[in-house]
């Protein structure tokens, strides 16, 4: 198995999602070769939970990691786990055509480029 999509099942191991039961994991690796892992928290207000690739994205960014190379996303789910709208957003903000890594447990896997998952973007260029 690729190391970060590795890193990423290790993450998923501190998954908090006692209402949804759906535990995720995140590994993003930067430029410099550093790897942040990340994961899903929930929380009682629910619209208030952060997914597994924020996590990890705002983790290498408050430790100052501006250049990303790919993220991985790990799931036990059958139907393997794309990142949801809002970490789409979010990663085109924070990361650009960022390689993204989908596996499940079940040892299926697939790989996107986040533009083929998010075209026409709304982002900086929008608000120029
Ligand atoms: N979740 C993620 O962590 N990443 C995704 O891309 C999809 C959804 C989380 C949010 C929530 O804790 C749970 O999965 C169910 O939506």
């Amino acid at each position: 198995m690729d190391s970060l999509l590795e890193i990423a099942f290790a993450a998923r191991q501190h998954a908090h999602a006692p209402y949804s039961g759906f535990l995720v994991g995140a590994a993003i690796e930067c430029e410099d070769g550093r790897i942040f892992g990340g994961c899903n928290i929930e929380s009682s207000s629910y619209g208030l939970t952060c997914c597994a690739e924020r996590t990890a994205a705002f983790a290498a960014i408050a430790a100052g990691a501006r250049k990303f190379r790919r993220i991985a996303i790990a799931t036990d789910a059958a139907r393997i786990t794309p990142p949801c709208g809002a970490c789409r957003q979010v990663l085109w903000d924070l990361c650009g055509d960022i390689e993204i890594l989908l596996g499940n447990a079940q040892g299926d896997t697939r790989t996107f480029q986040l533009r083929d998952l998010f075209p026409d973007p709304f982002d900086a260029d929008s608000l120029a």
